[in-house]
């Protein structure tokens, strides 16, 4: 069953029920906030306290960074783009079984976007809701000249507890500490005693989140860089619309192409990123 709900502020979102799952996504952003597969916890992270506002990033789920992961050059710009704050349009959805169903949304420039990044682009967010959840974010350059972009899917998990999470998959991966901006190696399995802000790069296996009673698992393709995440104590208190607790109860494992994973993009050209999670 798909719903097209709307709050009593105007904030729009589309729910999906089928046999395998639940999900919500709001047409800002195109920004999935809950997915939950049946007679389970739920897999995503959601604030408490998350604004559904216009023109406010929700905290928790999946936003979209775009078209540029972390800062822009133009340092006054948005922190990870524009198209987790933008109006996407919902195109359709189809329900391939009783327990599959795909959403299509899509964002193209505008007189606001051309504003702030001057390119034409068709940018599309397929969602697919079943016991897997597969995420393929397509971008598509409409301009005549070639365009850069650095991207993330954003993934806030739900943990138990940070202190019993390990991750698993990244061993020996080089990565850019965004805390001290130094080139690092990982060494065995990533735990959480303080503010982890990492951008790991050649990644083109399998991530496991290892938690208390459950393992997630996640499947990046046209990616080659994972970002881990977690604000930690101090951090938090100074994040939006998180309590002071939050760190403890999630991780962010982001599917990207940031850093040295930037992707140019030709005139009529198109890249997808794409990410499972079962
Ligand atoms: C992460 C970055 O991806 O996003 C962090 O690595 C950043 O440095 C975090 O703090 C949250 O960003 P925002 O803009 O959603 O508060």
């Amino acid at each position: 069953m798909i719903t097209h709900k709307k709050l009593s502020n105007g904030f729009e979102y589309i729910e999906v029920q089928n046999s395998s799952a639940t999900a919500k996504v709001a047409l800002q952003g195109a920004h999935l906030f809950e997915y939950q597969r049946v007679g389970q916890e739920a897999i995503l992270w959601l604030s408490e306290i998350s604004d559904f506002e216009q023109g406010r990033a929700i905290r928790g789920g999946v936003p979209l960074c775009w078209p540029w992961f972390g800062f822009s050059e133009d340092k006054t710009l948005p922190q990870h783009g524009f198209a987790r704050t933008t109006m996407w349009e919902f195109v359709g959805a189809n329900e391939i079984d009783d327990s599959e169903t795909t959403l299509l949304f899509r964002l193209s420039n505008s007189e606001q976007t051309l504003k702030i990044w001057n390119y034409k682009f068709l940018l599309e967010l397929q969602i697919t809701i079943s016991k897997e959840l597969k995420m393929e974010l397509k971008t598509t350059n409409l301009d005549d000249k070639a365009f850069k972009i650095s991207q993330a899917l954003h993934t806030y998990f739900s943990v138990s507890h940070i202190s019993e999470v390990a991750i698993k998959g990244l061993d020996k991966k080089p990565y850019l500490d965004a805390l001290s901006w130094q080139k690092e190696v990982q060494g065995g399995n990533i735990r959480f005693e303080e503010e982890v802000d990492r951008v790991y790069q050649e990644v083109n296996n399998e991530i496991i989140l290892v938690d208390k009673n459950r393992e997630i698992h996640i499947k990046n393709t046209n990616s080659a860089s994972v970002v881990v995440w977690n604000p930690w104590i101090e951090k938090t208190s100074r994040m939006s619309a998180m309590k002071e607790d939050a760190y403890e109860h999630f991780v962010c494992i982001e599917s990207a192409n940031a850093f040295d994973d930037t992707r140019v993009i030709e005139p009529k050209q198109s890249h997808t990123l794409i990410a499972q999670i079962f």
